[in-house]
């Protein structure tokens, strides 16, 4: 038996899928192929993040968890690094202004401490702001599942432990407090994981879809959402 009820012509989610991550890819491609500069491809990115986020509150999912920014995306040219930079900046300072509009606590993942820091205060704000909500956006920015490991594991030595258990280290990550993704999306047609989430996705269902980012809309997100609801998760057990 399939575990959503549909409303309105959506998927809705139960409890069985309540925390979502996407790996948006593929907003160069997709600018390409329209004859546009990358970076339009990010602007597009960028504002469908927004209708992708309301389209998975609207369907009961709690929590969603973007990749914007990786620790290795600093190898690709200024112009583009820049340009998704002001995407980032302008998109968490309207996400301060129209908090209570939103209604969602925005956390961002990831090492803030290369920013400058003005941004490394309003994001800090953003998430004290906002920590009262009950639904999540975190946005991996200059993330790094490796990256996060390491700290982590940093910051358990430095006080001292000689031994930790699997919920010391998931305390220490950048999710601390947060449920693993039941669900992760990769846009685009590239089936990897490209260094997100590596400890939170133990269990997680994957989907992999050649639509890319800025074209993945409420039809697709209804089409990995159903093709989850029919996959039997075991976590281990038969
Ligand atoms: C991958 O597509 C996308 C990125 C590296 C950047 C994602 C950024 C945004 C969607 C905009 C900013 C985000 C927020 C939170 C406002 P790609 O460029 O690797 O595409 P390609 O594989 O076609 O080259």
């Amino acid at each position: 038996m399939l575990g959503f009820s549909r409303r309105k012509g959506r998927v809705m989610c139960d409890g069985r899928l309540s925390h979502i991550a996407f790996i948006m890819d593929g907003n160069g491609r997709w600018a390409k192929r329209r004859g546009l500069p990358r970076e339009a491809g990010h602007v597009e990115g960028s504002r469908n993040l927004e209708r992708i986020l309301r389209a998975c509150l609207d369907r009961g999912i709690v929590t969603v968890t973007v990749y914007a920014f990786s620790t290795e995306n600093w190898r690709r040219p200024e112009k583009e690094v820049s340009a998704i930079m002001g995407l980032l900046t302008s998109y968490l300072k309207r996400a301060r202004e129209e908090q209570d509009q939103n209604k969602v606590h925005v956390r961002v993942l990831g090492d803030i401490s290369v920013f400058e820091g003005e941004v490394q205060e309003s994001i800090r704000l953003l998430d004290a702001e906002t920590a009262h909500y009950q639904h999540t956006l975190n946005i991996a920015l200059n993330y790094g599942a490796r990256q996060e490991l390491v700290t982590a594991v940093n910051r358990l030595l430095a006080e001292g432990r000689e031994q930790v258990t699997e919920q010391d280290i998931s305390e220490a990550l950048y999710t601390a407090g947060q449920k693993d993704p039941d669900l992760i999306v990769r846009t685009s047609g590239e089936c990897r994981t490209s260094n997100f989430l590596l400890w939170q996705s133990a269990y997680a269902e994957y989907a992999f879809v050649k639509t890319p980012w800025p074209a993945f809309g409420e039809k697709e997100l209804d089409g990995v959402l159903r093709d989850f609801y029919q996959r039997h998760r075991r976590f281990g057990g038969l």
